[in-house]
Order: structure tokens, then sequence, then C-alpha cells
């Protein structure tokens, strides 16, 4: 019967049907041609998966989660992992790095995916996020990548969360109490103050079902005087030695647990760590930047004055090497440089003068170097 009605539509309508199946498996075009898709051009189409927000529910002030619904070809992921989000925002194409604050289970069970995101002061896209976008809109995203992923044998785990910084734990921790993971996990969870705490009754009721896992919350600005994370409380973990350490947060909680850590007698091969969001750059004043790129594949060459990493110098030459992140987190931009200095942006070192293998986005000349693109 089916087959029947679809014999009877214009050619035209079949071939919407077919693309709508394609990105939504619906049937219905006007589902997903909405104002924000109708903007895409084809290259667009091809980086990104269409995934239309279903609902917006606000964590905290400044933080929001986005249940999203992909096109079903999305190719899923791993708990910890990251995804890229494209969004065009008064015409100009914006692409931002978040990870995935929900588990796979409720992808592979409903199709559905949430981001959990926080307004950064003066975040063009984050700020956009918060204000502008409404249910029914349709947003870009790329397929998942990262390898801060849980260990494949059950094994003592403890989770450090700064801030938005608990968005891949989340996703973690939902992947263990659903699996019924009998390791003991702690989460030792960092925020300013306790309105801070980013979904707290998810936490404590995965912390209330199951008894192997324990929830710390530190508020460091609670009070006057700051409280900020001590040796003690990591010395406090049972453990801890033997345990796998996963930590996402800004940059000044990172260093202080690391330096703990270390201090604790920790092997730091036990210690995994990701941003949430991209670390600052390294100061490079007085650097001497600046130099000639080849891209040797393609025999083309730019010179830069040092204002440009080598993946902007590889775009302005017309060149198109895959990127993730822009900001030094995936590594999907990593290229062989085969002779040359360049300086990462972000910890301001630089490279050796031979072959070796860079992230094009976070990657400046100093002097002459060629690249394999
Ligand atoms: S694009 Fe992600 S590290 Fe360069």
């Amino acid at each position: 019967m089916l087959a029947r009605q679809h014999e009877h539509k214009a050619p035209q309508k079949r071939a919407l049907q077919w693309l709508g199946k394609q990105l939504f498996n619906r049937e219905d075009p006007a589902a997903f041609f909405d104002p924000l898709l109708e903007q895409l051009n084809p290259m667009w189409v091809q980086e990104y998966t269409p995934a239309r927000v279903e609902r917006i529910l606000q964590e905290t002030a400044d933080t929001r989660t986005l249940v999203l619904k992909p096109a079903r070809h999305w190719s899923g992921f791993e708990a910890g992992q990251h995804v890229n989000i494209c969004t065009e925002i008064d015409g100009v194409r914006h692409q931002r790095t978040f990870s995935l604050s929900s588990s796979p289970a409720l992808w592979h069970a409903q199709g559905r995916i949430t981001l959990t995101i926080k307004r950064l002061p003066g975040g063009r896209v984050t700020n956009w996020i918060h204000d502008e976008l409404e249910t029914g809109a349709v947003i870009g995203l790329g397929e998942a990548f990262g390898d801060f992923q849980l260990p494949a044998q059950a094994t003592p785990l403890l989770f450090l969360a700064g801030g938005s910084g608990i968005t891949p734990i989340l996703s973690m921790l939902e992947t263990l109490t659903a699996a019924g993971a009998s390791a003991p996990a702690a989460l030792l969870y960092c925020v300013r103050t306790e309105k801070d705490v980013i979904a707290r009754e998810k936490l404590e009721a995965m912390a209330a079902r199951h008894p192997n896992l324990t929830l710390t919350v530190i508020a460091t600005n609670a009070t006057d005087s700051p409280r900020y994370l001590t040796e003690a409380d990591l010395a406090s973990v049972p453990g801890l030695q033997d345990r796998e350490i996963y930590m996402c947060g800004p940059g000044g909680l990172m260093d202080l647990a690391l330096a703990s850590l270390d201090a604790l007698g920790v092997d730091a091969q036990r210690v995994h760590k990701t941003f949430f969001a991209a670390p600052g750059a390294a100061s490079l004043d007085g650097t001497d930047l600046g130099g000639t790129v080849r891209f040797a594949k393609s025999e083309l060459e730019v010179s830069s004055e040092g204002d440009a990493n080598l993946l902007d110098m590889a775009e302005a030459a017309g060149l198109s090497p895959s990127y993730g992140c822009r900001m030094g987190i995936c590594h999907q931009c990593s290229c062989k440089k085969t002779s040359g200095t360049v300086i990462n942006r972000l910890t301001g070192k630089a490279s050796g003068p031979g072959e070796e293998n860079v992230q094009l986005c976070i990657s400046v000349p100093q002097g002459p170097v060629t690249i394999e693109v």
C-alpha cells in the first residue's frame, strides 16, 4: 500500500522525501527544511549531520543542556568524547567543540544525545545558544572524537571535575551506573558555589542508587575566603594510588590537582585529563615568529609574520587539511612536518628542527617550515 502511494507522488516530492529519510528518518520534508537548515551549503551538509534541538533544559543560571536528535546516520560516540557543532549566526558559520554529557546508551536506545553548555563571558556561540537557540532548530553535528575514555576493564576510578568540566564525566558516570559497574568510583566536583552544581539531581540519584559511587562537592567560593582543592581532599579517597583518575576542569584546578597527585605518589600514567575549553595560549612575546611554509604535497608556499597558525595558512592557500576543534584538543589536524621549527601556541615550546607530527591549528612557524600537506 505504501509503495503504491509513493508511485503517485511527483518526482520532486519523492526526492525531498528521500532526503528527509536520510536526514531524519521522517516522511515530512517540512520537518527538517527549516530556515536554519536551508542556509546549509552542500559542503556543510557533508561535514555535519543535522541535529534537531528537541528540548532545552536550564541546569544552572549560566548552563543549559540541549537534548539533540541527530540524523540516524550519525556514527555515535564513546563516553567522554567531544563533538564539534556548527551554527550559522548572522550569516557567518561558527564551529565549536563540546563534550557530550549523555551516555552512549541513550543514543542507542532513543537516538538522542545531550550537550551541556555553559555561557562563556563574551563567547559568540555560547551566548547565542543561551539567548537565541530555540527548541525545533537544527544545528550541524560533527563526528565524535577524543581519547578521554573509560578503561576497558572494571577498575577503581576517581573523577575530578571543575565547573562545566563535569560534562564528559557525567557521560562516563551514567555509562558506568547503567552498566552496574562494581568497581568503586569517587567524584570530587569543584564549583564556585552550591548553586553552580550542574546536574545535581542526576548526580545525587546516581550516588543514592549505587553505593560504590561517592560524590563530594567542594564549593570554592562559598565564603569570603576561597577554599581550594587540597592534597587532603585527594588523600581522603580510599586506595587513591590504585585508581585510574579522570579530570576535566579549568587549567588552574588541573595544575593544582596534578601537583597534589604527584606529591601523593600517584603514577602519572594513571591520570587522564581533558579540557572543556581551549587551554589558554602561552605568551609568545619576544619569540621570533613567522616564516615561509612550504606545503610539500601541494607544492604551495605561504609566508606569515607569525600571526597565523599553520591551519589558517594552509586554508589561506586554498588547501583543506582535516581539522576538528581548531584549539589543540582533538589532534585531527596533526600532520607531518619534515623540516623547520614551529612554536606550540599553547605551551610556547619550540619543536625540534626535523621530522615530527605537529598540530596545524596551534603551530606557528619560526623560520622556514615544510609540511606534508
Ligand atoms: S583541529 Fe583539533 S587539534 Fe587541531
